[in-house]
C-alpha cells in the first residue's frame, strides 16, 4: 500500500480550541511513524482522523491510492473500509473469553473459515510470544500479557496499517522495555505500516523510522529520529528530544567563532552569518569535555553537583550564571566546588536564530 498523505488537514473545536493546525505529512509506506509531543498537543485527534472516528475540519487524507477525506469532495471514507488496526491506551478485552477467542472474535464476524483462522491464530500468538496463555482468561493475565493480546486482536485481522495510541503507557518500566523491542521486530517481520503516539521521547527515537514532531496542533519536524536530534529545525525539536535536556546558550558572532559564556566555536568559512549576530547555540551534554586544565578557547567553570549513574558520570557546572549538564564516560572523579575547563565537541554544530529556527551550519 503506498503512502498515508495528510495535506493541510485542521481540526478545530468549538470554533476556538485549534487541536490541529494545517498538518501535512506524508507517512512512508512501511515506515514506523511516530507522532510525538507533549500532552495536548493533538496526536491523539490526529490519529482519530486518519482511523476516521474524527473528522477534519478542513484538508484532505489519502490512504493510499484511495481518497479518504476531503470535504469539498463530500467524501469521508467510513472507518472500516480504511484497512487500519486500532489499539488505543485502554484497551478492552472481553475478560470472561479466553485469550484466542479474544484473538479470533473479528475473523469470526468476518466469517473467516476455521483453518485459516487457526494459522493466523498462531502466527501472531507466536510473534507476540503469548501462544502459552491461549486458553486462559483474559483477566487471569498481567498487564503487559493484556497488552499483547490488544495487538494480536489488532495484528490478526492483517490490517495494511497500525495505529497505537500511547499503548505502553500503563505498563512498568521493565515491560514497556520489552515491548519496544516487540513492536519493533513486529514492524519488521509484518512489514505493515505504523503509526505510533506517544509523548515519551525515549520511547519515539528507539522504535521509530519516523518522528513527527508536534507542538500546539502544529507539525515542528518530520526527520527520522536521529536526524532530529542531529539536526533539530528548532529550538523546541532541540529541546524536547535527548535525556538529559540540551544545554542552550546566548551566543555572539565574533570572527568567525561562535562565543558563548567564554566558550569558542570556530566555525566554517561558508556559512551565512554576520558579525556580531546573537544566536543561541545547542550542546548536548555529550558534546561536551571537562578538563583539569586551561585553553583558550574553554570556559572555566566549577563542579555543583556530581551524578554517578554507574556507566557515565552526570555533572552540573556553573559557567559563569549558567548551569550545564555534561556528561562523561570515563572517570574524572570531580566532586562538588572542583574547578574544570569546559571544551565544546559538537558532534553537528546547532545554532538557532533569534525566533528560535535552526541555522544550517557544519562545525569547521
Ligand atoms: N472532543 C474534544 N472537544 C474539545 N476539545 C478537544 C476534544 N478532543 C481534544 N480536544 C483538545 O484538543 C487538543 C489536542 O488534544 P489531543 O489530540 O487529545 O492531544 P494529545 O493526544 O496530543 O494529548 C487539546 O487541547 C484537547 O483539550
Ligand atoms: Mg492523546
Amino acid at each position: 500500500m503506498p503512502d498515508i498523505v495528510l495535506d493541510s488537514i485542521s481540526r478545530t473545536y468549538g470554533g476556538s480550541v485549534k487541536a490541529v493546525h494545517d498538518l501535512t505529512l506524508t507517512v512512508p509506506d512501511g515506515s514506523f511513524t511516530t507522532l510525538l509531543g507533549p500532552s495536548g498537543c493533538g496526536k491523539t485527534t490526529t490519529l482519530r482522523m486518519i482511523a476516521g472516528l474524527d473528522m477534519p475540519t478542513s484538508g484532505t487524507i489519502y490512504i493510499g491510492d484511495q481518497l479518504a477525506f476531503s470535504l469539498e469532495r463530500g467524501r469521508s471514507l467510513p472507518p472500516a473500509k480504511r484497512n487500519l488496526g486500532l489499539v488505543f491506551q485502554s484497551y478492552a478485552l472481553w475478560p470472561h473469553l479466553t485469550v484466542a477467542k479474544n484473538i479470533t472474535f473479528g475473523l469470526e464476524v468476518q466469517r473467516v473459515d476455521k483453518i485459516e483462522t487457526a494459522r493466523r491464530l498462531e502466527e501472531v500468538a507466536t510473534a507476540l510470544q503469548i501462544d502459552n496463555l491461549l486458553s486462559r482468561y483474559t483477566s487471569e493475565l498481567s498487564g503487559g500479557q493484556q497488552q499483547r493480546v490488544a495487538i494480536a486482536r489488532v495484528l490478526v485481522m492483517r490490517p495494511a496499517t497500525l495505529l497505537l495510541d500511547e499503548p505502553l503507557s500503563n505498563l512498568d518500566a521493565t515491560l514497556r522495555m520489552d515491548m519496544r523491542v516487540e513492536l519493533k521486530r513486529l514492524h519488521k517481520e509484518t512489514g505493515a505500516t505504523i503509526i505510533y503516539v506517544t509523548h515519551d521521547q525515549l520511547e519515539a527515537l528507539t522504535m521509530s523510522t519516523h518522528i513527527a514532531l508536534m507542538q500546539s496542533g502544529e507539525l515542528q519536524q518530520f526527520a527520522p529520529p536521529l536526524e532530529i536530534y542531529a539536526r533539530p529545525a528548532n529550538k523546541l525539536a532541540a529541546e524536547f528530544l535527548g535525556n538529559p535536556r540540551i544545554n542552550l546558550l546566548d551566543g555572539v558572532i565574533a570572527s568567525g567563532c561562535v562565543v558563548c559564556e567564554g566558550l569558542q566555536l570556530t566555525l566554517s568559512p561558508e556559512i551565512a552569518v554576520t558579525e556580531g549576530e546573537k544566536i543561541t547555540v545547542g550542546l548536548r551534554a555529550e558534546e561536551l569535555r571537562l578538563h583539569p586544565t586551561s585553553s583558550p578557547s574553554w570556559a572555566e567553570a566549577h563542579v555543583t553537583t556530581a551524578l554517578p549513574t554507574g556507566s557515565d558520570w552526570y555533572y552540573h557546572i556553573k559557567m559563569n550564571s549558567k548551569t550545564l549538564i555534561v556528561r562523561q564516560n570515563d572517570t574524572p572523579n570531580l566532586q562538588p566546588g572542583d574547578v574544570v575547563y569546559v571544551e565544546a565537541i559538537p558532534n553537528t554544530l546547532k545554532l538557532f536564530d533569534s525566533n528560535g529556527c535552526a541555522l544550517i551550519v557544519s562545525s569547521a
